[in-house]
């Protein structure tokens, strides 16, 4: 029995959620949902944005499903991941057809390190200069190796291509790229490959299909997936998984679009597609492939909300990805 943390949050957070387990409801996962609150509308209503009850509920979990948190997203989410020890960051990039995009048939996985890098903050001042630390560590680096190339396995995927720029930034790029290199000969079965970061963005751009799995490291892989995401047609459909140690979070990459709040007419898919990053987590590959062909189809006919042009509402959209189960 997997444990699951629901957090539905502000917004359209709620509905989205609410499709994403009615998907879910139509299989029988040994999943034991509990729900817990943070967010706005939690904090005017205790006054904290992520209570510690939230918090507990949240490390006592296998994975925690998360909806979308409002103007409070840096005291939730960005202190959850941190709370939760993720140390990997992953963002699939894949387009849809009927979705408007540059290419076609592009499938990427964007494996990022979380906790090191320029990232970690390091910065100071010294007269007219300010200077930033770039951390790089074997342990981090092995852990993020070692977890794509394992993703890439589960997935059935056939290449892992590290990101660096080793030439230049010897000390830190070169410890990530010779970790990659070590881990690699572990996955004879898995073509390795690496580019120079600069190199790789004009890639991205001219011939996205050489990329299946990437890792890299902190600000390459935030930089980079946001490229990629670009090249399959933007944020619309965009999931995302926090990686922990114990407990990981699945979350969609957009936030509680109070513009559309209430109106029954949110795009569910980014929030099913992290559920389904959910699953291949726990190994529930054909479940997941079932759920993202059943969305695939849908968006397909035509049959979405209106933010990929369709008519239909969020709920009435759940309802033609479950039929579509079947066929
Ligand atoms: P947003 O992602 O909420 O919305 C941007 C635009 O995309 C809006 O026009 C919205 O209607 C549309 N949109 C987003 N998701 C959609 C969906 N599923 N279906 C249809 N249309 C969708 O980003 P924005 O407007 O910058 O932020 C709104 C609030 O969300 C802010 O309070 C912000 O702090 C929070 N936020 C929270 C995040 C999180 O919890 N992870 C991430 C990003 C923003
Ligand atoms: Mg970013």
């Amino acid at each position: 029995m997997k444990k699951i943390a629901v957090i539905p949050g502000d917004g359209i957070g709620k509905e989205v959620m609410n499709s994403t387990l009615k998907v879910l409801s139509a299989f029988d996962f040994p999943f034991q949902y509990e729900w817990g609150e943070a967010g706005d509308e939690t904090k005017e209503k205790t006054g904290e944005a992520l209570p510690e009850e939230t918090l507990e509920l949240c490390k006592k979990s296998d994975a925690v499903l998360f909806g979308a948190a409002g103007e409070t997203a840096a005291d939730v989410i960005v202190r959850l991941r941190r709370e939760l020890n993720t140390f990997a960051n992953i963002r699939p990039a894949k387009t849809f057809r009927g979705v408007k995009s540059l290419f076609e048939d592009v499938d990427i996985v964007i494996v990022r390190e979380n906790t090191e890098c320029l990232y970690k903050g390091i910065e100071f001042e010294v007269e007219d200069a300010a200077a930033g630390v770039r951390i790089i560590s074997k342990k981090a680096s092995q852990k993020i190796a070692e977890y794509a190339f394992s993703l890439a396995k589960r997935e059935r995927r056939k290449k892992v291509t590290a990101l660096h720029k080793a030439n230049v930034m010897r000390k830190t790029c070169g410890m990530f790229r010779d970790v990659c290199r070590e881990v690699s000969k572990r996955y004879p079965d898995i073509e390795f490959n690496e580019y120079y970061i600069d190199a790789a963005c004009m890639y991205m751009v001219l011939d996205p299909w050489r990329f299946d799995v990437v890792v890299t490291t902190n600000m390459f892989g935030d930089i980079i997936s946001d490229l990629a995401a670009g090249v399959v047609g933007g944020l619309g459909l965009a999931p995302s998984a926090n990686i922990g140690e114990k407990t990981s979070i699945f979350e969609p990459v957009h936030g509680s679009a109070p513009d559309i709040a209430g109106k029954g007419i949110a795009n569910p898919s980014a929030m099913i597609l992290s559920a389904t990053m959910m699953l291949r987590h726990f190994g529930y590959v054909d479940e997941a492939e079932k759920i993202e062909k059943a969305l695939e189809k849908t968006i397909y006919e035509g049959k979405t909300t209106p933010d990929l042009g369709g008519s239909l509402g969020t709920e009435e959209m759940t309802s033609e990805i479950i039929k579509n189960f079947d066929s």
